[in-house]
């Protein structure tokens, strides 16, 4: 694996234009190191994280890096999200993208706490996400919707953001790029992307708390108001449907069969004449304490058909 990035690799940037990375910390190791990972060992370049050494081997469970996208490319890891987080013998609970792989670490990636630790941080981001994926242009692309899928996410403890009255208009001015921000998850990716990568100084974060938006360093309050040039690379990087190429959201809405505009993901169903069964197979032993349909069943044995013809 290559490990060749160093601080100095980060493109210089004009005094006008706000950077992404400037405030990231310093990561990676300062040697080569050898990681063992879920029982497998993996030697590492200097520079290397852990999550470098849990995206080598065949791990046990599914690690998401929702903020960390290519540090060869200049792009995260922001240390934000923490649906990375991993277990260490020797330092407990790390978020794998920003901690360096030290020599002879021992890596736990389904250790109890750090499952439990990926999915609360999972659902806190899904708790301010507008999740729905059938009008998304982002459908079946998305990294948001594969992390849920692939930790089977059943029903996010924080709920979704859902209130109609809440959401944000669509920003639809430009004739390239749709912005919606309800499905925005902060991981500053495009302002990397568009700053430190483009040097086109375009986007940057603005407000603090629960008013943190993605916004423009012009000051202005549209897409086609500010100042950019449409390169694409914002969108390129975004892993969620809140930055989208124009013209194609129709034809990425469709190719994920079982999910509507109620389900989402989580509670969908394949559904043919022989065979009707969770599309993620259902976390809680108990289904009846849901509100959808209540069996667990993936051999077609127990559940209701009735039941499931009832469900969206
Ligand atoms: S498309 Fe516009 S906002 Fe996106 S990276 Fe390029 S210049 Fe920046
Ligand atoms: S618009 Fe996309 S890439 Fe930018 S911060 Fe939001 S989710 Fe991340
Ligand atoms: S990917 Fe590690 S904190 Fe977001």
């Amino acid at each position: 694996m290559s490990s060749e990035f160093t601080r100095t690799d980060v493109p210089p940037l004009t005094e006008a234009i706000q950077p992404g990375t400037a405030t990231d910390p310093t990561i990676g190791s300062t040697d080569t190191a050898t990681v063992t990972v879920d029982g497998h060992e993996v030697t590492l370049e200097e520079g290397a994280t852990v999550l470098d050494a849990v995206t080598a081997v065949d791990t046990n469970e599914d690690v998401p890096a929702l903020c960390s996208y290519d540090r060869e490319d200049n792009i995260g890891p922001r240390s934000e999200c923490r649906t990375c987080m991993v277990e260490t013998d020797d330092h407990g609970l790390v978020p794998s993208c920003s901690f360096p792989a030290e020599d002879g670490l021992n890596v736990k990636t389904d250790a109890t706490a750090a499952t439990e630790a990926r999915d609360v941080n999972l659902d806190l981001v899904l708790s301010n996400h507008n999740l729905r994926c059938t009008t998304c242009g982002k459908n079946g692309r998305c990294e948001l919707q594969d992390a849920a899928i692939a930790t089977d996410v059943e029903e996010p403890r924080y709920g979704v953001l859902d209130d109609r009255d809440a959401y944000e208009p669509i920003d639809d001015s430009s004739s390239f790029i749709q912005i919606d921000r309800n499905k925005c998850i902060l991981c500053n990716r495009c302002v990397e992307a568009c700053n430190d990568v483009q040097v086109e100084g375009v986007l940057h974060m603005e407000g603090s708390g629960q008013d943190t938006r993605i916004g423009f360093q012009n000051g202005a309050e549209t897409m086609a108001d500010s100042t950019c040039v449409s390169c694409g690379h914002c969108v390129t990087v975004c892993p969620t449907g809140s930055l989208v190429e124009k013209g194609i959201e129709d034809a990425a809405t469709l190719p994920i069969p079982g999910f509507t505009q109620k389900n989402s993901i989580g509670q969908s169903f394949e559904s043919t004449d022989e065979n009707k069964e969770p599309m993620t197979p259902m976390k809680q032993d108990d289904r009846s304490e849901t509100n959808g349909p209540t069996s667990t069943n993936t051999a077609g044995e127990s559940e209701s058909e009735s039941e499931l013809e009832d469900w969206p």
